[in-house]
């Protein structure tokens, strides 16, 4: 099995870079949400696994994924120019840093520089950051309420690709469960910044 991680240089891609802000939530907070989400050791495992089976079809999931966006010109929109037309550069630096998402999702440890990365996900998302990572001008902020829905599509399409390897029912029933934690856990996350302060 392999645990690497493809950072590679994919361009404003910085996790771990020791200049993003602290996740402002405590480890014991952090324990409290992972339980509420009933995510587990076997979790991790799962992803793992997960890990495994997604590694060489990172490509045909982003497919997916931006077919599903591209054909709903309201998702679209977060990725357009003031004239309204997508700007394919921000589209695809996006995508890089997507593809390692699904493998930093699976491999990584969720620790303290993790937790720091997803926070700066969130911001990213939100008026805070977004557009600065590439330099563009586009929509300036992504509603929160589009984070939160898009959990069931990116947890929906990914049991094809799951099922792909010949794994037993149970594993793929596994693998499914752990990659929706993960996923809610993060959206969690990424809400941060858009609640007021003291309210999350
Ligand atoms: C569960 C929900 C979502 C997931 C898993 C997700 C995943 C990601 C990832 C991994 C990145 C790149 C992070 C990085 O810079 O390293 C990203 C950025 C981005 N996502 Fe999402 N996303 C979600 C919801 C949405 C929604 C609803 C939209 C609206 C169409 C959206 C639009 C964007 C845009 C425009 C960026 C670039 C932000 C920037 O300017 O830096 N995302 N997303």
């Amino acid at each position: 099995m392999s645990t690497a991680t493809t950072t590679g240089s994919i361009p404003g891609y910085a996790f771990g870079d020791p200049s993003l802000p602290r996740a402002p939530l405590s480890d014991e907070d952090f324990q409290k949400l992972k339980a509420t989400v009933l995510f587990t050791e076997d979790d991790e495992r799962y992803l793992r696994m997960a890990g495994d089976v997604l590694e060489d079809q990172i490509d045909d999931v982003l497919d997916l994924w931006y077919n599903f966006v591209g054909s709903h010109p309201h998702l679209v929109y977060y990725f357009t120019d003031p004239q309204g037309e997508p700007i394919g550069d921000y589209l695809q630096r996006v995508r890089a840093r997507f593809g390692q998402w699904i493998l930093d999702t699976c491999r990584r440890p969720y620790d303290r520089a993790w937790l720091d990365y997803q926070y700066e996900i969130g911001l990213r998302h939100h008026r805070t950051k977004k557009n600065q990572t590439d330099g563009i001008r586009s929509v300036d902020h992504i509603p929160l309420r589009y984070l939160i829905a898009f959990i069931y599509p990116i947890t929906a399409t990914i049991r094809s690709f799951l099922e792909k390897k010949g794994h037993s029912a149970e594993d793929v029933e596994g693998m499914h469960q752990a990659w929706f934690k993960s996923v809610t856990l993060q959206t969690v996350l990424w809400s941060i910044p858009y609640a007021r302060s003291g309210d999350w």
